[in-house]
Protein backbone atom coordinates (compact mmCIF):
# COMPACT_ATOMS: atom_id res chain seq x y z
CA UNK A 1 0.00 0.00 0.00
CA UNK A 2 1.47 3.39 -0.76
CA UNK A 3 0.88 6.68 0.99
CA UNK A 4 0.32 9.60 -0.69
CA UNK A 5 1.23 13.15 0.88
CA UNK A 6 -2.28 15.70 0.22
CA UNK A 7 -0.74 18.49 0.55
CA UNK A 8 1.64 21.21 -1.39
CA UNK A 9 3.42 22.44 2.24
CA UNK A 10 6.79 21.96 1.60
CA UNK A 11 8.38 21.21 5.01
CA UNK A 12 5.23 19.03 5.86
CA UNK A 13 6.60 16.42 3.16
CA UNK A 14 9.78 16.89 3.83
CA UNK A 15 8.68 15.51 7.53
CA UNK A 16 6.84 12.74 6.10
CA UNK A 17 9.28 11.73 3.89
CA UNK A 18 12.25 11.47 7.03
CA UNK A 19 9.89 9.29 8.52
CA UNK A 20 10.16 7.09 5.51
CA UNK A 21 6.36 7.31 4.22
CA UNK A 22 6.35 9.05 1.23
CA UNK A 23 5.58 7.40 -2.01
CA UNK A 24 4.33 10.31 -3.47
CA UNK A 25 2.24 13.50 -3.42
CA UNK A 26 -0.64 14.63 -4.62
CA UNK A 27 -1.54 18.70 -5.11
CA UNK A 28 -4.97 20.45 -5.92
CA UNK A 29 -5.86 24.21 -7.12
CA UNK A 30 -7.20 24.23 -3.72
CA UNK A 31 -4.07 23.30 -1.86
CA UNK A 32 -1.74 25.21 -3.23
CA UNK A 33 -4.53 28.61 -2.77
CA UNK A 34 -4.41 27.48 0.79
CA UNK A 35 -0.20 27.25 1.27
CA UNK A 36 0.37 29.81 -1.32
CA UNK A 37 3.87 30.10 -3.20
CA UNK A 38 4.26 30.01 -7.39
CA UNK A 39 3.06 26.65 -8.85
CA UNK A 40 5.50 25.87 -10.93
CA UNK A 41 8.09 26.32 -8.06
CA UNK A 42 6.50 24.12 -5.75
CA UNK A 43 5.78 21.18 -8.38
CA UNK A 44 9.59 21.55 -9.23
CA UNK A 45 10.33 21.56 -5.74
CA UNK A 46 8.15 18.67 -4.42
CA UNK A 47 9.52 16.60 -7.38
CA UNK A 48 13.11 16.87 -6.28
CA UNK A 49 11.98 16.18 -2.41
CA UNK A 50 9.90 13.71 -3.36
CA UNK A 51 11.31 10.32 -5.88
CA UNK A 52 7.25 8.69 -6.25
CA UNK A 53 4.49 10.28 -8.51
CA UNK A 54 3.87 14.19 -7.60
CA UNK A 55 0.26 14.84 -8.67
CA UNK A 56 0.29 18.69 -10.75
CA UNK A 57 -3.06 19.83 -11.25
CA UNK A 58 -4.56 21.67 -14.68
CA UNK A 59 -6.25 24.36 -13.70
CA UNK A 60 -8.31 24.91 -17.80
CA UNK A 61 -11.89 23.03 -17.91
CA UNK A 62 -12.24 23.03 -21.73
CA UNK A 63 -10.30 20.25 -23.80
CA UNK A 64 -7.74 23.13 -25.93
CA UNK A 65 -6.21 25.20 -22.83
CA UNK A 66 -6.45 22.08 -20.39
CA UNK A 67 -4.41 19.84 -23.28
CA UNK A 68 -1.52 22.54 -23.54
CA UNK A 69 -1.41 23.17 -19.20
CA UNK A 70 -0.98 19.39 -19.35
CA UNK A 71 2.01 19.23 -21.85
CA UNK A 72 3.80 22.28 -20.20
CA UNK A 73 3.37 20.59 -16.17
CA UNK A 74 4.07 17.33 -17.84
CA UNK A 75 7.42 18.78 -18.83
CA UNK A 76 8.24 19.77 -15.30
CA UNK A 77 9.79 16.49 -13.88
CA UNK A 78 10.20 12.83 -14.78
CA UNK A 79 7.76 11.68 -11.85
CA UNK A 80 5.32 14.54 -12.76
CA UNK A 81 1.60 13.03 -12.79
CA UNK A 82 -0.73 15.63 -14.56
CA UNK A 83 -4.30 15.90 -12.75
CA UNK A 84 -7.48 16.23 -14.80
CA UNK A 85 -10.82 16.55 -13.87
CA UNK A 86 -13.31 13.39 -14.27
CA UNK A 87 -14.91 15.35 -17.02
CA UNK A 88 -15.32 14.75 -21.11
CA UNK A 89 -12.45 17.21 -21.62
CA UNK A 90 -10.06 15.95 -19.03
CA UNK A 91 -10.64 12.23 -20.57
CA UNK A 92 -9.76 12.94 -24.23
CA UNK A 93 -6.61 15.14 -21.92
CA UNK A 94 -5.84 11.84 -20.06
CA UNK A 95 -6.04 9.72 -23.40
CA UNK A 96 -3.77 12.22 -25.26
CA UNK A 97 -1.21 13.18 -22.69
CA UNK A 98 -0.94 8.77 -21.32
CA UNK A 99 -0.63 7.55 -25.19
CA UNK A 100 2.27 9.98 -24.84
CA UNK A 101 3.71 8.07 -22.03
CA UNK A 102 2.71 10.73 -19.68
CA UNK A 103 1.30 9.25 -15.96
CA UNK A 104 -2.14 11.25 -15.39
CA UNK A 105 -4.47 11.06 -12.58
CA UNK A 106 -7.92 11.59 -13.17
CA UNK A 107 -9.95 13.46 -10.00
CA UNK A 108 -13.13 14.10 -9.18
CA UNK A 109 -14.54 10.62 -8.86
CA UNK A 110 -17.61 9.94 -7.36
CA UNK A 111 -18.88 6.92 -8.70
CA UNK A 112 -17.66 3.37 -10.06
CA UNK A 113 -18.15 4.18 -13.82
CA UNK A 114 -16.65 7.28 -13.79
CA UNK A 115 -13.71 5.00 -12.48
CA UNK A 116 -13.97 2.86 -15.64
CA UNK A 117 -14.17 5.57 -17.60
CA UNK A 118 -10.34 6.78 -16.26
CA UNK A 119 -9.53 3.79 -16.67
CA UNK A 120 -10.59 2.89 -20.36
CA UNK A 121 -8.88 6.70 -20.86
CA UNK A 122 -5.34 5.00 -19.81
CA UNK A 123 -5.38 6.81 -16.42
CA UNK A 124 -2.47 5.87 -14.10
CA UNK A 125 -4.31 6.60 -11.26
CA UNK A 126 -7.99 7.54 -10.41
CA UNK A 127 -8.58 9.44 -7.55
CA UNK A 128 -12.12 8.54 -5.80
CA UNK A 129 -13.48 10.99 -2.88
CA UNK A 130 -14.12 9.33 -0.21
CA UNK A 131 -14.39 12.28 2.51
CA UNK A 132 -16.83 14.25 0.08
CA UNK A 133 -19.06 11.63 -0.21
CA UNK A 134 -19.73 10.77 3.85
CA UNK A 135 -20.21 14.32 3.67
CA UNK A 136 -23.16 13.89 1.93
CA UNK A 137 -24.36 11.21 3.78
CA UNK A 138 -23.39 8.61 1.05
CA UNK A 139 -20.96 5.85 2.00
CA UNK A 140 -17.51 6.68 0.15
CA UNK A 141 -15.83 2.98 1.19
CA UNK A 142 -18.07 2.06 -0.92
CA UNK A 143 -17.11 3.17 -4.04
CA UNK A 144 -13.19 1.61 -3.16
CA UNK A 145 -14.64 -1.30 -3.05
CA UNK A 146 -17.11 -1.15 -5.52
CA UNK A 147 -13.40 0.31 -8.18
CA UNK A 148 -11.42 -2.32 -6.77
CA UNK A 149 -13.70 -5.36 -7.64
CA UNK A 150 -14.35 -3.67 -11.55
CA UNK A 151 -10.93 -2.75 -12.06
CA UNK A 152 -10.36 -6.67 -10.74
CA UNK A 153 -12.71 -7.67 -13.17
CA UNK A 154 -11.34 -6.55 -16.08
CA UNK A 155 -7.79 -6.54 -14.99
CA UNK A 156 -7.70 -2.88 -15.23
CA UNK A 157 -3.82 -1.65 -14.56
CA UNK A 158 -5.28 1.85 -13.56
CA UNK A 159 -4.63 2.65 -9.67
CA UNK A 160 -7.45 3.43 -7.25
CA UNK A 161 -5.58 6.18 -5.06
CA UNK A 162 -8.15 6.93 -2.26
CA UNK A 163 -8.24 11.04 -2.12
CA UNK A 164 -10.32 13.16 0.22
CA UNK A 165 -9.05 10.87 3.05
CA UNK A 166 -10.18 12.37 6.77
CA UNK A 167 -9.43 10.14 9.59
CA UNK A 168 -6.94 7.11 9.66
CA UNK A 169 -10.37 4.57 9.26
CA UNK A 170 -10.39 5.90 5.88
CA UNK A 171 -6.81 4.41 5.31
CA UNK A 172 -7.43 1.06 7.53
CA UNK A 173 -10.27 0.20 5.31
CA UNK A 174 -8.77 1.31 2.10
CA UNK A 175 -5.85 -1.42 3.11
CA UNK A 176 -8.68 -4.02 3.68
CA UNK A 177 -10.09 -3.56 0.51
CA UNK A 178 -7.07 -3.32 -1.45
CA UNK A 179 -7.04 0.08 -2.83
CA UNK A 180 -3.32 0.84 -4.44
CA UNK A 181 -2.69 4.44 -3.13
CA UNK A 182 -3.77 6.30 -0.06
CA UNK A 183 -3.13 10.14 -0.03
CA UNK A 184 -3.53 11.88 3.24
CA UNK A 185 -2.91 15.14 4.47
CA UNK A 186 0.31 14.62 6.57
CA UNK A 187 -1.38 15.27 10.17
CA UNK A 188 -3.52 11.69 9.29
CA UNK A 189 -0.59 10.10 8.00
CA UNK A 190 1.30 11.06 11.51
CA UNK A 191 -2.11 9.72 13.76
CA UNK A 192 -0.93 6.04 12.45
CA UNK A 193 1.85 5.82 14.90
CA UNK A 194 -0.74 6.75 17.90
CA UNK A 195 -1.66 4.54 20.08
CA UNK A 196 -2.47 4.72 24.20
CA UNK A 197 -0.87 0.93 24.99
CA UNK A 198 2.11 1.73 22.91
CA UNK A 199 2.15 5.20 24.76
CA UNK A 200 1.28 3.37 28.18
CA UNK A 201 3.82 0.46 27.13
CA UNK A 202 6.78 2.80 26.22
CA UNK A 203 6.42 4.74 30.40
CA UNK A 204 6.15 1.63 31.58
CA UNK A 205 9.30 0.83 30.18
CA UNK A 206 11.41 3.75 30.86
CA UNK A 207 10.38 4.07 34.49
CA UNK A 208 11.63 -0.14 35.05
CA UNK A 209 15.16 0.81 33.00
CA UNK A 210 15.46 3.36 35.61
CA UNK A 211 15.57 1.05 38.27
CA UNK A 212 18.47 -1.27 36.96
CA UNK A 213 20.49 1.78 36.89
CA UNK A 214 22.30 0.73 33.31
CA UNK A 215 23.03 2.59 30.80
CA UNK A 216 23.21 0.86 27.18
CA UNK A 217 25.43 3.99 25.68
O1 LIG B 1 -6.54 15.79 -3.53
C1 LIG B 1 -7.90 15.88 -3.49
C2 LIG B 1 -8.58 15.49 -2.21
O2 LIG B 1 -7.81 14.70 -1.41
C3 LIG B 1 -9.31 16.58 -1.54
O3 LIG B 1 -9.73 16.29 -0.21
O4 LIG B 1 -10.57 16.99 2.00
O5 LIG B 1 -10.69 18.60 0.05
O6 LIG B 1 -12.18 16.63 0.15
P1 LIG B 1 -10.84 17.17 0.51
Amino acid sequence: MKFFADTSDIDAIKEINDLGMLDGVTTNPSLIAKNGGDFFEIITEICKICDGPVSGEVAATDYETMMKEGEKVAGLADNITVKVPLTEAGLKVCKNLAGNGTMVNVTLCFSPMQAVLAAKAGATFVSPFVGRLDDIGQNGMELISDIVRIYDNYGFDTEVLVASVRHTQHILESALIGADVVTCPPDVIKKLYKHPLTDKGLAAFVEDWKKTGQSIL
